[in-house]
């Protein structure tokens, strides 16, 4: 376990990474992978509904919980929706 710690802190964080927001993200990416992704995409911009990267919150909200068009209803609770976004804004741009 000691070990573990050891190498947890010498994992590479981002510079601007607060505390809990990698999390967050990685959180964020196993529920896109999982429900989102073989619609919308690795890097969230295929599909009918083209680049969802830089949605806002409610915007994301509103299609996750009404399923518009094609897309199913997926039901996520708000913390779930926050951790989606968090990944959604992360992925590198072109
Ligand atoms: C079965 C395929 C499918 C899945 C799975 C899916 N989507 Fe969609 N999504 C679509 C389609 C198709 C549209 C366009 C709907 C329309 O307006 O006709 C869409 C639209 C959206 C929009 C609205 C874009 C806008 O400009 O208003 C957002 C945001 C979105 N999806 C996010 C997600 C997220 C987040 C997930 C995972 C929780 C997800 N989608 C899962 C197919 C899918």
């Amino acid at each position: 376990m000691v070990v573990l710690r050891i190498l947890a802190l010498l994992l590479p964080l981002p510079l601007h990474a607060q505390p809990g927001a990698a999390d967050a993200v990685a959180r964020g990416e196993a529920l896109y992978a999982l429900h989102c992704l073989r619609c919308h995409g690795p890097t969230a911009t295929e599909g009918l509904s083209g680049d969802i990267r830089a949605l806002d919150i409610a915007t994301i909200t509103g299609a996750v919980r009404s399923g518009p068009g094609m897309m199913p209803l997926v039901p996520l609770t708000d913390a779930e929706i926050a951790d989606l976004r968090r990944y959604l804004v992360s992925i590198d741009r072109p």
